[in-house]
């Protein structure tokens, strides 16, 4: 099944519960959250205080992405706060098969990331363990960048392989510079799980949301 994640670095905060319960009403099956820690990636954004408060905002699934060093430290923290998936960059884990067993002993999806410019052949240790695979299709740390096209060749060759390993069925999520105009690049690659942070919520969130799930039901 195709996913609709929208990702809320690029809410209105002072707005923010409101906006959250707008795109559940819309359609929406996941709300990604993005984690930076200025180290890791350049920006800072928000983290577990601002999980907890949004929890009871939606009973969506809450697909957390952590750009962070050494993620290690802060699962079971992320796990309490309220997340059900926790996807984390390999690039930034010492021992990516440690955080993934960690997650998993919290009761929660593990999903593993990688970054433009890092080869596929880094997650083939995960593919039999984790939940989701996350593809970089921006460099990290900014909402509102242009979608790499070499990402669709790498979504494709990973979806390829998966199939040949008897893993159709992995969650292949993309993130980054996706619009309702070229989210069938991503789908026809065999991504399945599409986040959208500035083509949701710049304008109005409900009649984006619709012109994504056209697209993608
Ligand atoms: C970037 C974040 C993305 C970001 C996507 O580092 O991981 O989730 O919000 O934003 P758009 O959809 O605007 O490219
Ligand atoms: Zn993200």
């Amino acid at each position: 099944m195709n996913i609709l994640a929208p990702s809320i670095l690029s809410a209105d905060f002072k707005n923010l519960g409101n906006q959250i319960r707008d795109c559940q009403n819309s359609g929406a099956h996941y709300i990604h959250i993005d984690v930076m820690d200025g180290v890791f990636v350049p920006s800072i954004s928000f983290g577990l205080p601002v999980i907890r408060s949004i929890r009871d905002a939606s009973d969506l699934i809450f697909d957390v992405h952590l750009m962070i060093t050494d993620p290690i430290r802060y699962i079971k923290d992320f796990a309490a706060a309220g997340a059900d998936i926790i996807t984390f960059h390999q690039e930034a884990a010492p021992d990516p098969m440690a955080v993934i067993d960690l997650i998993h002993s919290c009761g929660k999806k593990a999903g593993i990331s990688i970054k433009p410019g890092t080869g596929l052949d880094t997650l083939e240790p995960y593919l039999n363990i984790v939940d989701m695979i996350l593809i970089m299709s921006v460099e990290p740390g900014f909402g509102g960048q242009k979608y790499i096209p070499s990402s669709t060749d790498k979504i494709r060759t990973l979806r390829n392989h998966l199939n040949s390993l008897n893993r159709s069925s992995l969650d292949i999520e993309v993130d980054g510079g996706i619009k309702a105009d070229n989210v069938d690049i991503v789908l026809n690659a065999g991504a399945n799980v599409i986040v959208a942070g500035s083509a949701i919520f710049n304008g109005d969130i409900s009649s984006n949301i619709r012109d994504f799930l056209n697209k993608m039901m």
